[in-house]
């Protein structure tokens, strides 16, 4: 068996691999992102072109992106490197490794918000707080400098620590029993909220698409959202694909992680905007949208203050699960293409992204007026990295494997050597070919004003 993987560490059961591209999928991105997202970009609408954008895009890029990782056998540098040697397809996991280090950097800040916000539920600080109240406290924490860069950098040595010490395997143990429960949680806090006085406004906010609030900018949310929700475009499940073992079916996987991560945003969505409606709060609230919103739908609910303490530890737990898989794309390129020890590999990109998100952090208080054409440096490195390096990452590896790879390869990869009857291999490399590359390209192209 260690040959399989070339003496590399690796996955031992489907179950495994499931809950690690699980594990890295759902997170903030479902619970804290895509509420937010949508709220800003108008609801219904968006949430069709998401899905859209879910189906047609994101399940053909995981499947690549496995695709590659498996063949290559490397992180995902490497396995650019390593599958078209001395060509600059490495760029990609260039750009990837760019890109982690920008996600991890606001990631974190978010993960810290929320363990504040497990700490502020064990002492019961929102209790007896009107709404108005609610977001008062949120203000006066998230504009502070010292607490929430406290807190951000206690979740980046957790993670750290857990991709160092090797109980990722542990943590996927967990993993398969907490991620159920999250799932539970926020079918009772759904049905908390949908049964709100005033709730059915946002129902309709969610579910009733208007199209006139369309544009090409919404368009690219819904893309780079459905992008970052899935953890693909920047070699997370290159990475991690390379951990999958020969027998597994990549195609199953990448449809099954896909629909388990959308249907978890949606049912965070159902949570979350009728209770914004029934609380008279804003939708395009921005980032902070679920800390505003959450703790009231807590104060509503029986046994309000359990519910709470579990959902936000849950939620960082969601949180750490995905953030290992950021810092192991870093950590596997530095181990395997500039053979530092893992050790060293972890600390340093851990600190490096550390570093960068000491300015996202500080971007909410102190830093909140530099801004470069109308984003602070949250949203600059959350625009940069999820709406634009991460299209453009999926836009190339869709190429790869759609146009670079021989056909003959990728069958291999997807039907296991023939193993598997695959009914719709054709239909798939055409989507790689054609339908995914030209769809992202008007996407991303369109919004930035290049076509
Ligand atoms: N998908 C994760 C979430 O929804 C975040 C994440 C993990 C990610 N790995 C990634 C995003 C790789 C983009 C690329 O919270």
């Amino acid at each position: 068996m260690a040959s399989e993987f070339e003496g590399r560490d690796g996955f031992t059961s489907r179950f495994g691999i499931i809950c690690a591209a699980a594990g890295s999928a759902i997170g903030l991105g479902n619970i804290w992102r895509f509420p937010y997202v949508v709220g800003d970009s108008g609801g219904g609408a968006f949430l069709l072109i998401y899905l859209g954008f879910i189906l047609l895009l994101g399940i053909p890029v995981m499947l690549s992106e496995f695709i590659i990782g498996r063949r290559g056998q490397r992180n995902a540098l490497g396995s650019f490197k390593r599958l078209a040697p001395g060509k600059p397809w490495f760029i990609v996991g260039v750009m990837g490794i760019v890109a982690a280090f920008m996600i991890l950097a606001f990631y974190s800040t978010i993960a810290g918000w929320t363990l504040h916000y497990v700490l502020q539920s064990f002492t019961n600080a929102f209790a007896g707080k009107t709404s108005v109240e609610i977001n008062q406290f949120f203000d006066a924490f998230h504009t502070r400098a010292f607490l929430p860069l406290l807190w951000q950098l206690i979740f980046m040595a957790m993670t750290a620590w857990i991709i160092l010490s090797g109980v990722r395997k542990g943590i996927e143990k967990y993993a398969k029993v907490l991620m159920p429960f999250l799932v539970l949680l926020l079918i009772i806090m759904a049905i908390r909220s949908v049964t709100l006085p005033g709730a059915y406004e946002g129902l309709q906010f969610l579910f009733r698409p208007d199209f006139s609030v369309v544009d090409s900018s919404v368009m690219l949310a819904a893309l780079g959202q459905a992008f970052f929700s899935l953890s693909i475009g920047m070699g997370a499940l290159i990475t991690y694909g390379s951990y999958i073992r020969k027998q597994n079916n990549l195609g199953n996987i990448s449809v099954e992680v896909s629909l388990a991560d959308t249907l978890i945003a949606i049912l965070a969505g159902v949570a979350i905007f009728p209770a914004v409606f029934a609380f008279g709060l804003d939708p395009a609230e921005g980032p902070g949208l679920i800390f505003t919103v959450l703790p009231n739908i807590f104060q509503q609910m029986p046994g309000g203050y359990f519910f709470s303490i579990i959902f936000f530890i849950l939620l960082a737990i969601a949180a750490l699960t995905s953030s290992i898989s950021i810092l192991e794309v870093v950590v596997a390129y530095l181990t395997e293409e500039l053979k530092l020890t893992r050790r060293k590999a972890t600390i340093m990109a851990a600190a490096a992204a550390a570093f960068v998100g000491v300015f996202c952090t500080l971007s909410f208080g102190a830093l909140k007026d530099v801004t470069i054409s109308g984003l602070d440096i949250f949203g600059l490195l959350d625009f940069t990295a999820s709406n634009l390096l991460l299209p453009l990452g999926g836009l190339l590896i869709v190429c790869f494997v759609g146009w670079y790879m021989k056909q003959a390869d990728v069958k291999d990869e997807v039907t296991n050597s023939g193993v598997l009857k695959v009914r719709l291999f054709n239909a798939l490399m055409f989507i790689l070919r054609f339908i995914a590359p030209v769809a992202i390209a008007i996407v991303l192209f369109d919004s930035l004003g290049i076509i």
